[in-house]
């Protein structure tokens, strides 16, 4: 067990469906604390390259226009092995997969459209986080 650091990003349905608040209520009642956040809509441009590892998948396209299409809020969180405990509370990719209790059991729509992003491993996490945040910005 260790100290890590991983990214979320609350996606545009997250947003748009007023769930701000209930998703970081339940990263910080279990036990992840917010080291950087804010609120911005990425460009599809900037979709595209965050999304980079997907542009041979069918739904890169979909992916990307959905990422783009409205105001996202991106997190960077820590804690006791952050990245498999925000995969925990965030549930399967597939909403209809994931456990019940989840994130995204709980508020997805699609499996596109399923609320929050998270890394999936320490070096993405690395990554991911030096994409959207710069030294001034992380506590
Ligand atoms: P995310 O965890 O952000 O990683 C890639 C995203 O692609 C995923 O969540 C979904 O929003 C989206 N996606 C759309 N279709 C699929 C699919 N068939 N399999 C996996 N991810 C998909």
């Amino acid at each position: 067990m260790a100290i890590e650091q991983t990214l979320s990003i609350i996606k545009p349905d997250g947003v748009a469906q007023g769930l701000i608040g209930e998703v970081i209520h339940r990263f910080e009642k279990n036990g992840l604390k917010i080291r950087a956040l804010k609120m911005i809509q990425l460009t599809k441009t900037q979709a595209q390259a965050f999304y980079a590892v997907h542009r041979e998948k069918g739904f890169y396209d979909s992916l990307t226009d959905f990422m783009s299409s409205g105001p996202v809020v991106v997190l960077l969180l820590e804690g006791e092995s952050a990245i498999e405990k925000n995969r925990e509370l965030m549930g399967a990719t597939d909403y209809r997969k994931a456990e019940p209790g989840t994130i995204r059991a709980d508020f997805a729509s699609s499996i596109e459209q399923n609320i929050v992003h998270g890394s999936d491993a320490p070096p993405t996490a690395q990554t991911e986080i030096a994409f959207f945040f710069n030294h001034l910005e992380k506590f």
